[in-house]
């Protein structure tokens, strides 16, 4: 009886109510919510290792905390995306998203973090929303828009000198708004998108379409595909016969990680990305090294995006000593911070997308070598953000 009293008592002690308090002492919970299985896999697994690989050169710790992760596979199903990131807001109660790959699963997560104000940092989706109607003082994002590299990419076809173009990619927002960018710099400067070819996500069932495009032989392709299915896209293209007649261009992701399954198919493509193989900076060497070192492979634009959250967390934690209660004082270090990338310096817009360096690559062998930077400084217009 006495016992039963005693604990009960234990139980109401002012002393183990005030544990919460103690709270921040404890490691910071870090939601991993990417795709580690189907045609994006590789992409959520460099992003995790990039990540992973900066949190490891700060002695495993941010702001003075440890780092837990909690990870789910979203498996790129925006039909998931809801439930999956209300488990990790809600069940898991982590401090902090770092997600995703997919832009419209990425759209579900940012609806979800506004909602429950949870900080939130975007290692690649480039959907648009996020950055421009979704925009919130707690979302942040290290990649790019799919504006960005397609607006790039419109600009140096038409400087090429084709008029029309063909645009193939998949039905979902971010072959919708990479096409959008493409065609909004090629047509500014002249050219025409004469025909928009979709087919559904994840599909890579090419051959119909790829003869349509040998029938109309426009002057030049323009494409957005990623990870399995870039691969597929880029062999199919090829082995159809069309990569020596009609050119192909692509935002960079087409080439992205994926050069050493393309092979000779490859080979010679013009692409546009916020980041390229060969830059041979001081900061991107030690990247490299390091990443090759961790992982036992070179880096891709997705490594180096998933390093770069974790430099972005790293500025907003070490403002308030590792307190993620404080939101706002996060939010203004990371707003006012220049981010050390391997891929150049960057700084995010008032909307939270970085401002950065669009470059003009060409594959050769197995790297995507700089030729060029295409436009300097390209800032997404954030249509739609009010905040
Ligand atoms: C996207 O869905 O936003 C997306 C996916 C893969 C990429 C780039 C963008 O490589």
């Amino acid at each position: 009886m006495r016992i039963r009293h005693g604990l009960a008592t234990l139980a109401c002690t002012p002393l183990l109510l005030a544990a919460p308090a103690l709270a921040q002492g404890d490691a910071l919970k870090v939601g991993l919510m990417l795709p580690f299985t189907g045609t994006y896999a590789a992409l959520g697994t460099a992003i995790e290792n990039g990540f992973k690989l900066y949190i490891d050169e700060q002695g495993g710790k941010l702001g003075g905390r440890d780092i837990q992760y909690v990870k789910v596979d979203d498996e790129s199903d925006p039909s998931k995306a809801t439930d999956n990131v209300n488990r990790l807001i809600k069940r898991d109660n982590v401090d902090v998203l770092i997600g995703t790959v997919h832009s419209g699963v990425a759209m579900a997560m940012a609806r979800a973090a506004r909602q429950s104000n949870t900080l939130m940092i975007v290692p690649n989706a480039g959907a648009d929303a996020v950055t421009g109607p979704l925009c919130a003082p707690n979302v942040f994002r290290s990649s790019f828009s799919n504006w960005q590299p397609a607006y790039a990419m419109g600009e140096v076809a038409a400087r090429n000198g084709h008029k029309n173009a063909i645009t193939i990619t998949w039905k979902y927002a971010a072959g919708e708004e990479s096409v959008n960018g493409f065609k909004e710099a090629f047509e500014k400067n002249g050219g025409k998108v004469v025909r928009e070819l979709f087919v559904p996500f994840p599909n890579v069932e090419f051959q119909a379409l790829l003869t349509e495009i040998a029938a109309a032989r426009p002057d030049a392709v323009y494409t957005f595909f990623a990870g399995g299915g870039a691969v597929k896209f880029v062999r199919d293209y090829a082995a159809a016969g069309l990569k020596d007649s009609i050119p192909l261009y692509g935002a960079g992701f087409l080439t992205d990680g994926t050069l050493e399954a393309q092979g000779e198919a490859a080979q010679g493509l013009t692409t546009t990305l916020h980041y390229a193989d060969g830059l041979d900076t001081a900061r991107d060497n030690a990247f490299r090294s390091a990443y090759a070192k961790a992982f036992g492979m070179q880096p891709d634009v997705y490594a180096v995006q998933g390093y770069d959250a974790a430099q972005m967390l790293a500025v907003g934690l070490q403002a308030v000593a590792g307190d993620v209660t404080k939101k706002g004082e996060i939010a203004a270090a990371i707003r006012s911070a220049t981010i050390d990338s391997p891929r150049g310096a960057f700084t995010v817009s008032r909307a939270h997308n970085p401002v950065q360096d669009i470059y003009l690559r060409k594959v050769e062998g197995t790297g995507n070598k700089v030729a060029g930077v295409a436009i300097k400084a390209l800032a997404d217009p954030a249509r739609g953000c009010k905040m």
